[in-house]
């Protein structure tokens, strides 16, 4: 359902809707370089978890493909670790991009032995090439599967942007909206406007109404009463980094809703792949938040708003902890709590 191509590779090259200039312009841009790629990301040209994750792995192909091929396998192993780590320092939170870069990097060190640098960074494209088919999938089944907890709720209220521009396709909070309106289902939903670069205004709200599902746009600060109207049934958010506990970071903003969702007693949801969970980082507090420049808050809207010399704090996320999160929808089915369990035994399967 989806039509919008967030990311697709060819001619050597990724082309990206460059999602800072929506909704004024549909516009893309091509990535054909390490450099580029990662400016792309920093910039949230590209942004969503699972898109960084698959930005981040064509990107690293590219910072490797230009590797002289009489070189040797150990030197183009070093120069790969010094890529992942310069790609993996575009942004700390969401561990899909970290996920991405490691499992090209696996990837590499499995297969080396024997092998002709040539073969490695096909090898590398493959992954590459993997990862995004994967997302494609994943993305659809957490829609069936959350379609399935959904189903009987008519007003679903998000925050930022997890769908398709977050993803490959189909998103992950939007994908039950997408595979629910495919089967007949009418939705509407408020989009959060997400404050401070606006991904549910300009982004969620673009998407949505691409594909025919009714939204509304509503300032972060207006959620609650909206919510304490009766207006919502019920809240779905994506997700950059999920601990081991079910402590779910994503961004600023989404631990205010889950906190309301619980004093209204609506469901609050958080639907991600199983490549957003990082199990290393028992709880929420590990979690690294990425904050972002003081110029996103002070001139935001394209004309100064805050006084001159006045501090401002700009966290890029927040956490929610594991007690506000009704369920965790992924691709391999839903998680209730307690999530610990669920958590561990998903992603060992992985
Ligand atoms: O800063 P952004 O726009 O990359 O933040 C994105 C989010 O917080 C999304 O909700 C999250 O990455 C999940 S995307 C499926």
């Amino acid at each position: 359902m989806p039509r919008l191509k967030t990311i697709e590779w060819g001619d050597n090259s990724v082309r990206i809707i460059d999602q800072t200039l929506l909704p004024a312009r549909l516009s893309y841009c091509k990535i054909d370089s390490i450099t580029a790629t990662y400016d792309a990301i920093k910039t949230l040209k590209i942004r969503g978890a699972p898109a960084i994750g698959v930005a981040g792995a064509y990107g690293l192909y590219l910072g490797m493909a230009d590797f002289p091929e009489d070189r040797s396998v150990t030197d183009f192993l070093i120069y790969l670790d010094k890529n992942v780590r310069y790609l993996d320092s575009s942004r700390p939170t969401a561990v899909n991009l970290s996920w991405a870069l490691q499992r090209l990097r696996t990837k590499a060190k499995e297969i080396s032995a024997g092998k002709t640098i040539l073969q490695i960074k096909q090898a590398l494209l493959e992954e590459a090439h993997a990862i995004f088919e994967e997302d494609r999938t994943n993305c659809r089944k957490i829609g069936e599967n959350g379609f399935e907890l959904i189903k009987e709720y008519h007003t679903i209220l998000t925050h930022c942007n997890a769908g398709g521009l977050a993803t490959t396709e189909y998103g992950t909070a939007l994908a039950p909206l997408y595979i629910g309106t495919e089967r007949g289902r009418i939705f509407s939903v408020y989009a959060d406007e997400t404050r401070p670069l606006l991904q549910g205004a300009r982004i969620t709200a673009f998407e949505l109404n691409e594909a025919g599902i009714p939204v509304t746009v509503i300032c972060d600060s207006m959620a609650a009463s909206v919510i304490a109207a009766g207006k919502v049934d019920a809240i779905i958010v994506g997700a950059d980094r999920i601990a081991a506990n079910g402590d779910t970071a994503n961004k600023i903003g989404t631990y205010s809703l889950a906190l309301v969702a619980r004093e209204h007693k609506i469901p609050f949801f958080v639907a991600a792949p199983l490549s957003t969970f990082d199990t290393a980082i028992p709880s929420g507090n590990d979690i690294p938040i990425e904050e972002r420049e003081p110029g996103e808050i002070t001139d935001g809207f394209g004309k100064r708003t805050v006084p001159d010399g006045v501090a401002v704090y700009n966290p890029a996320f927040d956490i929610t902890p594991y007690r506000y999160i009704s369920a965790i929808i992924t691709e391999k089915g839903i998680i209730l709590p307690p999530f610990e369990t669920g958590i561990s035994r998903l992603t060992a399967e992985n």
